[in-house]
């Protein structure tokens, strides 16, 4: 596995870097509390993670998209990959190795960084299936003003590219992909599985969608499921907070931007 530290600007843009702080925020006690992690599973499941090839994939699907992807769209955003984290990787493959999910659902693929996170860890399970909601915008196209919600930036697959082009193939069989909007299709998706034991919001970053994403993912999500969503923001879109006050239950918060709460 690289471990590099990468200081090229351009690669930095999208590479990931480890240092040795952030792999200690696997070990906040919150996370091991709210899903009963031991120590010696939150050792296993991050020794597991990194000791895989995973990093290794990706960072080369990224750069290949460093290579070829430049410039901005069409309000003026530099086009970028909306990857998460290396960090928020270790947490979502662990919760997945710990909740050991049947049915799971995420919205926001993009160009599929935390897709594959979670696939591995289903993988590694030998059990379950995801489900992914997404609506890309493809580098260089244009898009009828309202095609994306008002607050979108530049997150975007490279040209002849599909959602979630970089996940290895070896992974893709405990996968489903749908193409749309979540509103749309979050609806026919639920009524279809029944039930879920963890859903993800990383889609369209709105109140109104992330409200509509948690109530209706609640409804069908099994006592004990997992709630998470990134881009919760403190000030500015509190739906998260609201949604949890609401449920009456805690948030246990993996970072500045990423939560969940255990239904
Ligand atoms: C931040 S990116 C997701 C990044 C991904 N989770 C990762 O870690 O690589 C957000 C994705 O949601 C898509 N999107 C935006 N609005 C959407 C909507 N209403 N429904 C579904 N997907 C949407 C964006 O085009 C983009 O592909």
């Amino acid at each position: 596995m690289n471990l590099n530290i990468l200081r090229s600007p351009i690669v930095h843009r999208v590479k990931y870097f480890i240092k040795d702080k952030s792999l200690e925020f696997i070990l906040q006690d919150k996370l091991y509390q709210s899903l009963s992690l031991s120590q010696s599973e939150i050792k296993q499941y991050r020794d597991e993670f990194l000791q895989s090839k995973i990093i290794d994939e990706i960072n080369e699907k990224l750069e290949e998209f460093a290579q070829n992807v430049t410039g901005v769209n069409k309000k003026g955003y530099q086009y970028k990959t909306g990857a998460m984290p290396l960090e928020k990787g270790i947490y979502l493959y662990s919760i997945f190795r710990k909740i050991q999910p049947e049915i799971a659902v995420e919205t926001g693929v993009c160009n599929g960084v935390s897709t594959t996170f979670l696939l591995l860890a289903l993988e590694k399970n030998q059990k379950g299936k995801l489900y992914s909601i997404d609506l890309p915008e493809v580098v260089g196209m244009d898009y009828e003003e309202g095609y994306f919600w008002e607050g979108k930036k530049g997150a975007a697959i490279p040209k002849d590219k599909e959602s979630g082009w970089i996940i290895p193939t070896y992974l893709r069989n405990r996968w489903e992909l749908i193409l749309g909007k979540s509103q749309d299709k979050l609806p026919e998706l639920l009524e279809k599985v029944k039930e879920i034991d963890f859903f993800m919001h990383d889609s369209e970053h709105s109140y109104n969608c992330m409200w509509f994403e948690f109530n209706q993912t609640y409804e069908v999500l099994r006592q004990g499921g997992v709630l998470m969503s990134d881009n919760i923001e403190r000030k500015k879109n509190t739906a998260f907070q609201d949604f949890a006050k609401e449920k009456g239950k805690s948030i246990v918060y993996l970072g500045p931007k990423l939560a969940f709460l255990v239904k």
